[in-house]
């Protein structure tokens, strides 16, 4: 038997080097990209450890051999939907594997039984385009689409709660917002949502695997995310939860074999034609999963796990405070939360919102920061013509420091 037959879902592919005391800075030295220099853009992608690419070399030796079958791989989607569910206090039977964030919205969007007069509150001004251009779309089935005004990027909670009325049947928003990275208030519009049988749907690409979630505490009813950020994983592979009580009242709009009850696992069985829907999230799965980010998720999670997602969020909060903190030292005003809001994000950003876009800004000094963290090895992001941070739990107030410092430099200069 070779070594790749005796590996299982959640195994350790790698042994650890060093026993430390913290976890957190025992499983950071796996990262090999964090050796480069400070790793701050988990906003735009993840970075692998090592064991998640041991996850997807596994995989590739196994599709190499040909000796696993397409049981044995989903082995895989069975246990990384375990652990997401697990991490975010739901059964596995509430997760459907996906791609990524615009295939659980337009699932669910697509899954409601419109009818002429109905209508859905959103914020587009606070969302990513992914969950944009999925709900202009919505007219075409007759529905009032209630844009409610985010000026700044900022959820206007009040505005969206008195928004809902008897012929709303959704309304959804990103638990972080990927520019300026304002976190919503998810416990708040989600009871509001509940107490008027509205479904509450999260874009929650941002937060996923960072932040600590209990979907059934913060009353959310779906929840879209990739495992490409937060969550440590691949593009291409990610989770939609539905809850239980909702899952009878979506019909899902794509239709194939995963989503039907059989009484086998043969993806190429037939049943009757007079076809049943799976009786749980399985229903909006489609087609063949992407096994290379379920071996991937699989790690990634058990990583998190190990890292406890307390702890990851506590090491995120604090470093990005200690990144606010920096960049006002500078004079630089980082954005933090909204009046009102008790709580400021991973994701940290300074500069006007809007001033450019992906990548670029017409603001002078933020191009200028932006070049000196860049060629200080600080990996950044520009969004919405923003600087923008996000932190995780492998950073540490070092990488602060060495923002500090840039900045420092930079003031000097100037
Ligand atoms: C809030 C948010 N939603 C969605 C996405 C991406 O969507 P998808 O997973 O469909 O590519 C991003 C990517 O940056 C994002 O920040």
């Amino acid at each position: 038997m070779s070594v790749v037959d005796q590996r299982s879902p959640g195994a350790d592919p790698l042994p650890l080097s060093s026993i430390a005391h913290n976890p957190l800075d025992r499983l950071r030295t796996g990262f090999p990209a964090l050796t480069r220099g400070p790793y701050l853009s988990v906003c735009d992608k993840a970075i692998l450890h090592d064991r998640v690419r041991a996850g997807v070399d596994l995989f590739l030796d196994r599709m190499a051999t040909g000796d696993s079958t397409r049981v044995d791989h989903e082995t895989y989607v069975t246990a990384s939907r375990a652990r997401f569910a697990a991490l975010t206090g739901v059964t596995p039977q509430e997760v459907a594997v996906g791609r990524n964030v615009s295939d659980g919205i337009n699932a669910v969007l697509w899954a409601i039984d419109w009818r002429e007069g109905d209508n859905a509150v959103v914020a587009l001004d606070a969302e990513h385009p992914n969950n944009l251009y999925p709900w202009l779309r919505l007219k075409k089935r007759g529905v009032t689409l209630r844009n409610i005004p985010a000026p700044g990027g900022c959820l206007d909670h009040d505005a969206m709660i008195a928004a809902l009325d008897d012929r709303t049947r959704v309304v959804s928003c990103a638990s972080v917002s990927f520019a300026p990275g304002y976190w919503a208030d998810l416990g708040r519009l989600g009871r509001a949502a509940r107490a008027r049988d509205v479904l509450f749907l999260v874009d929650g690409v941002q937060s996923a695997g960072i932040l600590c979630h209990d979907f059934p505490a913060e009353h959310i009813d779906a929840f879209a995310t990739s495992t490409s950020k937060g969550l440590l994983g691949l593009y291409g592979y990610g989770f939609l939860y539905v809850a239980a009580r909702w899952i009878d009242r979506l019909e899902p709009t794509y239709l194939s074999r995963p989503a039907i009850a059989l009484d086998t696992d043969d993806a190429s069985a037939t049943g009757s034609y007079a076809y049943r829907l799976q009786p749980d999230a399985r229903r909006f799965e489609v087609g063949s999963y992407n096994l290379a980010g379920a071996y991937a998720a699989d790690a990634s999670l058990a990583l998190l796990e190990e890292a406890g997602a307390e702890r990851v969020e506590a090491r995120a909060l604090h470093v990005a405070a200690a990144l606010r903190e920096a960049l006002s030292a500078a004079g630089l005003d980082p954005v933090s939360r909204p009046e009102g809001a008790s709580r400021a994000a991973h994701i940290v950003t300074a500069g006007r919102l809007d001033a450019g876009g992906h990548g670029f800004s017409d603001t002078p000094w933020v191009r200028a920061v932006s070049a000196r963290l860049s060629e200080a090895g600080v990996v950044h992001t520009v969004r919405r013509g923003q600087l923008r941070f996000a932190t995780h739990f492998f950073n540490t107030e070092a990488d602060a420091a060495v923002v500090r410092d840039v900045l420092r430099d930079w003031r000097g200069a100037a």
